[in-house]
C-alpha cells in the first residue's frame, strides 16, 4: 500500500481515463453534453452531509471518473490515514505530534483522546467569557483579540460571520498585523477601564502578536489603566511566557492543536465572548457532526472525501492551479483569507513523508471574495480568461437580517436577488456563450461600426467553466462549525492523497529569520554582506 497516490498503480488507470478523447472521458469532458445525456446527473453528483448540502453535478465528473477516484482513495490507504489521524498517532511526523482538533469538539464523556482534560479547559474559558458579557470584571464594552495566522483568522472569521448572534453593546476588535496602522485605529476612541485585551499566541513568541501586545499595554498604561492582569488575558500553550509579560489568567492548551485549526481551542475565547458559551458549543457540536460524517460515512458519499478528490482531479489531471471561494453571505467574507491559511499552509508542500521532491502540483492558490461583489471585479475571468478556474460558491437559503417592517421586505427581496445571482454565476460558468449565439443578440453598448463577427467573438464564453455550489439552511453556529470542519477534512484528504504532512508550517520560518537578521541593520544602515537588491532598498529606505 502506497501513502502517495501518483505511485498507485490507479493513477495511471486515472491518465488514461483523462487522455481519451471524447465529451465523456476527461480532458475533453463537457459538463453541458453531460446534463443532456443524463436526466438524474444533479440527483446522482449531489450530496448531503451535516448542515451542508452539496452540488457537485457541474463539475467535469462521471461516475467512471468518480469510481476511478474513490479506487485511488482505497488504494493509497486514505481511510487507514483518517483513522489515524483521529485516533491521535503521531501524524504530523516532522515535530512528532497528534494532531486532534477534531477532540476539541467531541461532546464530554465521548472516548475521543484527552476529553476530560479537553472539557476542564472549556468549561473553565466559557466561564470567563459568560464573566465578561456579565460586566463581571467591570463594564467592558470593547475587547481588542491580537493574534495572527491561525491565532486572528479563525476567531475574527467567525465572529463576523456570527454577527447576528453577537452580545449589543461589547465591541470586538482584530489586531494581527505589526503595521501600526492596524493597531492605531483601533485603540483611537476606546476607554482603557472598559477595554479588554486577548493576547492569542500558541507559542507566545511570535514577533508580531508581542509587538502589538506591548505596544497595547503601553497605551494602556499611558491612558491611565493601572490593573494589567485585570485588562490583559493570553490564550496561548507558552502560559509560563505570558505570565512573564505580566498576565495573571492565562489559558493554556496542547501541542496537538495546530495554529490554524484552533478556533476551537482557547483560542476561540472572542468568539465565546462575541456569541456566548451556548452558541460556542453549538459552534462545536455542529463541527462534531461532520468530523462523525467523515469518519462513518461510506467514501461514496464522503463529502470531505469528495471534494478533496475533486480537488486531486483538478490540480493533477487538469492542471488547474488555483480556486476561488465565492460565498454569496456578506458574513462569510473573511471565509477566502481564512481558507488561504488553511488550505495553504496545510498543503503547500514540495516534498513527501519521506522527504522526497513531489513530482505531482500540490495546494492550489485558493482566493475569492463574498458574492456579488467579486462578479463586478474579477468575475470576467473566471468567465473569459484563458485559465480555468474552478469556483466555490456558498449559498445560505435563509437569512438573518434582524429587520422589521418595510426594510424587512426590502431585505427580503434582496436576499433573492443574492441567491439568483449565485445560481446564474454558475449557470453562465457552465452554459457560456457561442460567437454565434452572441451574433444574434444585439447589445446597447456594442461599437455600432465593428465588423459584427468580431464583436461577436468578443461577446462570446466559452463556457464548461466547473463550479461547486454549497448551500446552508442558515448561516448558525452549527452550520459554521460544521462548514469549517468540512474544509478542514478536505485539506486533510488531498494531503493524504498526495503523501504530504498537512500540519507543519516550515515554510514561514526562513522569512521570519532572515527578518530578525535585517532589523539591527535597520538601526546601524549597515548593508555589509548583503545582496544588491536588499542592500539598495534598505538604503532607499533608510534614506532621508
Ligand atoms: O508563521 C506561521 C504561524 O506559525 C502559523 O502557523 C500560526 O497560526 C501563526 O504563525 C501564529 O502563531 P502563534 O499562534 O504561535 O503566534
Amino acid at each position: 500500500m502506497s501513502t502517495r497516490c501518483d505511485h498507485s498503480p490507479v493513477w495511471a488507470e486515472l491518465q488514461a481515463h483523462f487522455d481519451q478523447d471524447g465529451a465523456a472521458s476527461g480532458r475533453g469532458f463537457d459538463i453541458r453534453e453531460a446534463f443532456k445525456a443524463d436526466a438524474g446527473r444533479f440527483q446522482a453528483l449531489s450530496f448531503a452531509a451535516p448542515e451542508v448540502f452539496a452540488d457537485l453535478s457541474k463539475n467535469r465528473i462521471d461516475a467512471t471518473t468518480l469510481a476511478l477516484l474513490l479506487k485511488l482513495a482505497r488504494d493509497c490507504g486514505l481511510e487507514a490515514r483518517r483513522d489515524a489521524l483521529l485516533r491521535g498517532d503521531p501524524v504530523n511526523h516532522t515535530e512528532g505530534r497528534a494532531v486532534l482538533h477534531t477532540a476539541l469538539r467531541a461532546p464530554a464523556g465521548s472516548h475521543a483522546p484527552f476529553n476530560a482534560e479537553v472539557q476542564a479547559s472549556l468549561d473553565a474559558m466559557l466561564a470567563f467569557a459568560e464573566s465578561v458579557r456579565r460586566g463581571d470584571r467591570g463594564a467592558i464594552t470593547d475587547v481588542v483579540h491580537i493574534g495572527i495566522g491561525g491565532s486572528d483568522l479563525g476567531p475574527a472569521m467567525v465572529v463576523q460571520a456570527l454577527e447576528a448572534f453577537r452580545a449589543p453593546g461589547l465591541k470586538l476588535h482584530f489586531v494581527s498585523n505589526v503595521d501600526g496602522h492596524d493597531l492605531a485605529p483601533v485603540l483611537r476612541g476606546l476607554d482603557a477601564a472598559h477595554t479588554l485585551f486577548v493576547i492569542a499566541s500558541k507559542t507566545f513568541t511570535t514577533q508580531e502578536t508581542l509587538a502589538n501586545a506591548q505596544a497595547a499595554k503601553a497605551w494602556f498604561l499611558a491612558e491611565g489603566g493601572t490593573d494589567v492582569a485585570r485588562h490583559f488575558v493570553a490564550t496561548s500553550s507558552n502560559t509560563a511566557a505570558a505570565a512573564a509579560f505580566g498576565i495573571d489568567t492565562a489559558f493554556g492548551f496542547w501541542d496537538w492543536v495546530g495554529g490554524r485549526y484552533s478556533l476551537w481551542s482557547v483560542i476561540g475565547l472572542p468568539i465565546a465572548i462575541a456569541v456566548g458559551a451556548e452558541h460556542f458549543r453549538a459552534l462545536l457540536a455542529g463541527a462534531h457532526a461532520m468530523d462523525q460524517h467523515f469518519a462513518t460515512t461510506p467514501l461514496e458519499r464522503n463529502l470531505p472525501v469528495l471534494l478533496g478528490l475533486l480537488d486531486v482531479w483538478y490540480r493533477n489531471f487538469h492542471g488547474f492551479t488555483s480556486r476561488s471561494v465565492a460565498p454569496y453571505h456578506q458574513g462569510l467574507r473573511r471565509l477566502p483569507a481564512y481558507l488561504q491559511q488553511l488550505e495553504m499552509e496545510s498543503n503547500g508542500k514540495g516534498v513527501d513523508l519521506d522527504g522526497q521532491p513531489l513530482a505531482i502540483g500540490t495546494s492550489p492558490v485558493v482566493w475569492g471574495e463574498a458574492g456579488t461583489n467579486g462578479q463586478h471585479a474579477y468575475f470576467q475571468m473566471l468567465h473569459q480568461g484563458t485559465d480555468v478556474i474552478p469556483v466555490e460558491f456558498i449559498a445560505v437559503k435563509r437569512p438573518h437580517h434582524g429587520a422589521t417592517g418595510e426594510l424587512a421586505a426590502k431585505l427580503a427581496d434582496q436576499h433573492r436577488k443574492l441567491l439568483a445571482n449565485c445560481l446564474a454565476q454558475s449557470q453562465a460558468l457552465m452554459q457560456g456563450k457561442t460567437a454565434a449565439e452572441a451574433a444574434t443578440e444585439k447589445a446597447p453598448t456594442a461599437s455600432a461600426t465593428l465588423d459584427r463577427d468580431v464583436l461577436a467573438r468578443h461577446r462570446s464564453f466559452p463556457g464548461n467553466r466547473p463550479s461547486t455550489t454549497l448551500v446552508l439552511e442558515a448561516l448558525t453556529p452549527s452550520s459554521l462549525g460544521a462548514l469549517i470542519a468540512l474544509y478542514e477534512h478536505r485539506v486533510f484528504v488531498t494531503g493524504a492523497l498526495w503523501g504530504i504532512n498537512s500540519f507543519d508550517q516550515w515554510g514561514v520560518e526562513l522569512g521570519k529569520a532572515l527578518c530578525n537578521q535585517l532589523l539591527p541593520r535597520f538601526e546601524s544602515g549597515d548593508t555589509a554582506g548583503l545582496d544588491g537588491s536588499t542592500a539598495g532598498l534598505l538604503q532607499r529606505l533608510l534614506s532621508a
